[in-house]
């Protein structure tokens, strides 16, 4: 069967105390591990944020950094490589705040973490379908690894071309990479979204944030300490173990909000200052960002954790070789976007709702018209896979950032984005 339960990355609660089990035998050794060690031994302790980064990003020996993590042979699989459905709704939902902001000359699709690369290829064939819409649609692709790169380009261009820099992480390119669609859209590959050009733009990231490091604190009756990682010689199952700071890090002091109830929080500063930075390019420039991702509104406390092969792994054990990924809290993005005048932020909403209010039925009754018996079937789970309330429908959630509106004079269109609410058909 193509859609397997086992594949979505189900989520429980991780203590760290649990590492601290003795076995008998110690987790396997891998090249990130012999890396970390000597880092651990020479300076000490690092974050739990730290962990996170080397173990996902490293240069050489991250998880994302050279192989296929995705589908049956990878690790795990996502909404928009279970169905093309998926992106083409998030196509139209961008079509329409390109109407709402005025149907501008040129529009930037700005994707975060694009994976394989399916997502924009769905989003960009909607685009083709609006004379009015080409020639004016260019797709900037923020990635940090070089093998998801080198599978983006693949699938948008048909080719890879010969590309002199390997590692998308370590050159000093600004655009690392620069091709065209099979359409003749222009693509172009940064490191960095702040490199990206500034201009009407849809922002996507789809399982992004989830990606982004954390930093773990504690509630201890001497007050907040944040969760370190350290190395293990000692009994534990791995070769690293948790350990709380001696006193309070300057994390501990930057990071908990004053009033903060929970006893153990994870906060992630990166995706903080990231949709600040989204709220203020849309203000001035245009556009909306929708981010989806699995996440909480400030209610969760402990969700880091691994994956591999389709089943939870340790978060410690073996660096390098799982994923490694904690729930948004969208309760603090909003927090953080709270600030900035003229934007505005929608949701979190289930998946289930935002595809719903898309009319997901619809665009399925479509595809049915023109499928055979197995693509029908295909079509059919896959609906199900991503709306059903057990799977994917209400586990991820939907986020929106735009910019403070009104609806034109005498129109009904809501300020919300398309997806946020119910779309009315005649
Ligand atoms: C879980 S995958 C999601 C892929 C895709 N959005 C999807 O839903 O199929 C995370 C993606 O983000 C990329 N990524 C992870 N950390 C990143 C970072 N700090 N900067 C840019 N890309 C990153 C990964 O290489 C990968 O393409």
């Amino acid at each position: 069967m193509r859609f397997l339960w086992t594949f979505l990355r189900i989520r429980t609660t991780v203590n760290p105390g649990q590492y601290r089990r003795a076995l008998h035998q110690k987790s396997g050794e891998t090249e990130l591990l012999k890396h970390l060690r000597s880092q651990l031994k020479a300076a000490g302790p690092i974050t739990v944020a730290d962990y996170m980064r080397e173990v996902l990003t490293n240069p050489t020996a991250g998880y994302y950094m050279h192989k296929d993590v995705f589908g049956t042979q990878g690790d795990f699989i996502t909404s928009p490589e279970i169905s093309q459905m998926f992106g083409e709704l998030l196509g139209v939902c961008c079509v329409n705040e390109w109407i709402l902001g005025g149907s501008p000359r040129s529009m930037q699709l700005l994707e975060l973490g694009p994976g394989r690369g399916t997502l924009a290829q769905d989003m960009l064939r909607v685009f083709q379908q609006f004379p009015m819409m080409q020639d004016m649609v260019s797709l900037h692709l923020v990635e940090v690894s070089p093998k998801m790169a080198a599978m983006q380009e693949e699938r948008l261009t048909g080719v890879i071309e010969d590309d002199k820099r390997k590692n998308a992480a370590s050159g000093g390119d600004i655009v690392y990479k620069k091709r065209k669609t099979k359409a003749g859209v222009p693509i172009s590959w940064y490191s960095d979204i702040h490199d990206v050009p500034r201009g009407f733009s849809c922002y996507i990231a789809h399982e992004f944030l989830d990606a982004l490091p954390v930093h773990k604190f504690q509630r201890t009756p001497q007050g907040w300490r944040e969760v370190l990682v350290d190395v293990d010689d000692g009994e534990g199952p791995h070769h690293l173990r948790f350990v709380l700071s001696p006193t309070p890090t300057a994390a501990c002091k930057g990071f908990i909000q004053a009033g903060e109830k929970r006893d153990h929080l994870e906060v992630c500063p990166q995706a903080g200052v990231l949709v600040q930075h989204l709220a203020n390019r849309i203000v001035e420039h245009g556009g909306a960002a929708l981010l989806a991702d699995y996440g909480h509104d400030g209610t969760k406390t402990d969700t880091l954790r691994g994956f591999r092969n389709h089943q939870l792994h340790e978060v410690l054990q073996e660096p390098g070789s799982a994923d490694l990924t904690a729930d948004v809290d969208f309760s603090y993005l909003r927090h953080m976007c709270a600030g900035k005048d003229k934007a505005l932020t929608h949701g979190p909403i289930t998946q289930r709702e935002f595809l719903e209010n898309m009319a997901i039925e619809l665009r399925l009754q479509v595809l049915q018209r023109n499928a055979d018996e197995s693509q029908r079937k295909d079509l059919l789970s896959g609906y199900d896979m991503l709306t059903n309330p057990d799977k994917m429908g209400d586990r991820f959630k939907f986020f929106s950032i735009t910019r403070q509106r009104t609806p034109p004079k005498g129109s009904r269109t809501p300020s919300e984005p398309a997806g946020f609410y119910r779309l009315e058909f005649q």
